[in-house]
């Protein structure tokens, strides 16, 4: 690749799941052999910094060897006037981005749970959105206003059209497109008819929004567990100190599809060579 795919994970709800499915991703192109990396830009929690900071930690300290990303984060402008704090958060997100992007193949981008101008700019610059959605009309409610008799979709709402003027945006820039990924995440072997429900809802709005919507990741404790460690499922393979169970398997196995609907640059022959 000459320039680094930039795949976004963003979604203005807070708890998605958003730096848990950036962490498998990131941890999964490593393994295919990629060059991964990462801009924190939740500038307050740092969380995807803070996975990769104990995965080093806990590498070192079980003299194991682990797949790294390069790691970055960025600060916000604190001092001057809302356009001048602005234009700083630009000038620094645009110099990381352009360094970065000559020298990996991918970059991924955590955003915060809620509106900031960096995340903004990260979600113009995305060749890859990728929104998790927990099953509930809560985290629904940010892409579109729903009908509460019919479920029918009646109109966007505040993500969904933030993420359409970052379309615009793109497009004028560079005539760039960003492919909009919605996964779900959480998704409770449970509550079948609220899971059909939400189910039906994101099938009305891909179409209307212009989104893929994927089936993404279930409920499993696994997930919570991880992250002291800094491990993900991906790794249970390489650390003989983590027993195999079948959830984990199957996690193993949403994992894996996730990646192959995500439909990245190269993956498929990465994954036939992966496979030989
Ligand atoms: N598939 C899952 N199964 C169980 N727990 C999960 C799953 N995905 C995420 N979690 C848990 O849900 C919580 C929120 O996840 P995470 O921090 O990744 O969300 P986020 O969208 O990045 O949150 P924020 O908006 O605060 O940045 C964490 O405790 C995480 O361990
Ligand atoms: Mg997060």
């Amino acid at each position: 690749m000459t320039k680094a795919h930039v795949i976004v994970v963003g979604n203005e709800k807070g708890g998605t799941g958003k730096s848990t499915s950036a962490m498998h991703i990131v941890v999964s192109l490593l393994e295919r052999g990629y060059d991964v990396a990462i801009i924190d830009l939740d500038v307050r929690q740092k969380s995807l910094a803070r996975y990769i900071e104990n995965r080093q930690v806990y590498a070192d300290q079980h003299n194991l060897k682990l797949t790294m990303p390069d790691v970055n984060t960025l600060a916000c402008a604190t001092d001057g006037t809302v356009g001048e704090m602005e234009q700083q958060d630009e000038a620094g997100f645009l110099a990381l981005h352009d360094k970065l992007r000559g020298s990996f193949d991918y970059i991924i981008m955590d955003c915060p749970g809620s509106d900031s101008y960096l995340s903004r700019l990260a979600h113009m610059s995305a060749d890859t959105l990728i929104t998790p959605v927990n099953d509930s009309f809560v985290d629904i409610d940010l892409l579109a206003k729903v009908n509460p008799d019919t479920y029918k979709v009646e109109k966007l709402s505040l993500y969904s059209e933030m993420v359409w003027e970052a379309r615009k945006a793109r497009a004028m820039k560079d005539r760039g497109t960003i492919d909009w990924v919605v996964m779900r995440n959480r998704t409770s072997s449970l509550d079948a008819k609220n899971k059909r429900r939400v189910h039906d809802v994101l099938t009305q709005l891909q179409k209307r929004v212009a989104f893929r919507y994927v089936p993404g990741f279930g409920e499993r404790v696994i997930y919570r567990e991880l992250f002291p460690k800094g491990l993900t499922l991906v790794d249970f393979k390489n650390d003989s100190n983590q027993k195999m169970t079948l959830s984990h398997v199957a996690a193993r196995q949403e994992i894996r599809r996730l990646m192959d609907d995500l439909k990245l640059p190269g993956w498929d022959q990465a994954s036939v060579a992966a496979a030989e």
